[in-house]
């Protein structure tokens, strides 16, 4: 005849069951840790290779972004910090009140409420000088904050790409920035115009690409106006007083 069970022999079989499924999933947790912060780090230095176009099937990815050099940048001053930047998180950073600026309304164009006072740049030389320099940028679209690298040429004036590695702007609409079609239109287009003034514009709908300031101009997503604000709206935030002005004035007086 079979045993019978009773009530605290199955207590006893659930909890063990519990302790035995904590012990493995807190195991892979932590062994998996390293492998996860490696695959961060890889995907980091793809993405920024990839908005200086320099991202090929089947590259080096180590061996390329070797060539960059990670620098920490005080975005008020403009000015180099003596920090190492794998120390560095600006994204916890922003939303830490001791270590970002809270934006009024009326500064807030990357609608991103509060920046971090310090940001990673990447630059990468040649014979000394500037060759390409990779910016990390970020602001909201339609439906999400978009992450990405906005890369200039050594003139600090020729897009030399741009790239968004997060968001969840909805794909066919928005979700068509990552589209290398839209993403081709940027490397070779001038911030700048004549005057000296930021210049370079998403705009809405299709430019005529005979007209001179054409230079200064990409094709807004058709369907998708609202995240090609977002974009235009964060690139320009980026590159003003509030962003990366004061580093981008003092590389150009050679500091
Ligand atoms: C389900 C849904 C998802 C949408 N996703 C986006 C989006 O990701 N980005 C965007 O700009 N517009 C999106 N739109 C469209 C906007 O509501 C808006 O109509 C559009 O941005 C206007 O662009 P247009 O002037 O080029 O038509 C979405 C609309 C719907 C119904």
């Amino acid at each position: 005849m079979a045993k019978k069970e009773t009530v605290s022999q199955t207590l006893i079989v659930a909890f063990v069951l519990c302790i035995v499924c904590a012990v493995i999933v807190s195991s892979a947790a932590v062994i998996l840790k390293p492998k996860q912060e490696a695959n961060k780090e890889l995907e980091r230095k793809i993405n920024v290779l990839a908005a200086a176009g320099m991202m090929e099937k089947g590259a080096d990815v180590d061996q390329l972004f070797s060539r960059f050099t990670a620098k920490v940048v005080d975005l008020d001053s403009g000015a180099y910090l003596d920090v190492d930047p794998s120390t560095i998180d600006s994204r916890k950073e922003a939303k830490n009140p001791a270590l970002s600026t809270a934006l009024s309304k009326k500064d807030d164009l990357a609608k991103i409420n509060r920046r971090a006072n310090r940001a990673i740049v990447y630059i990468l030389e040649k014979d000394q000088e500037i060759d390409t320099i990779v910016l990390p940028i970020h602001g909201y679209g339609l439906w999400s904050t978009l992450y990405g690298f906005l890369a200039l040429e050594g003139d600090l004036n020729t897009v030399a790409g741009l790239g968004f590695y997060s968001h969840t702007e909805t794909p066919g609409l928005g979700g068509e920035i990552d589209n290398p079609r839209w993403k081709a239109q940027w490397p070779g287009k001038k911030l700048y115009n004549q005057s000296g003034d930021l210049a370079i514009q998403v705009t809405k709908g299709k430019n005529n690409p005979e007209l001179a300031d054409s230079i200064h101009k990409i094709d807004g997503l058709s369907g998708a106006t609202l995240t090609t604000r977002g974009v235009d709206n964060l690139v320009h935030y980026w590159l003003s007083e509030g962003g990366y002005g004061p580093f981008l004035a003092q590389l150009n007086k050679g500091g």
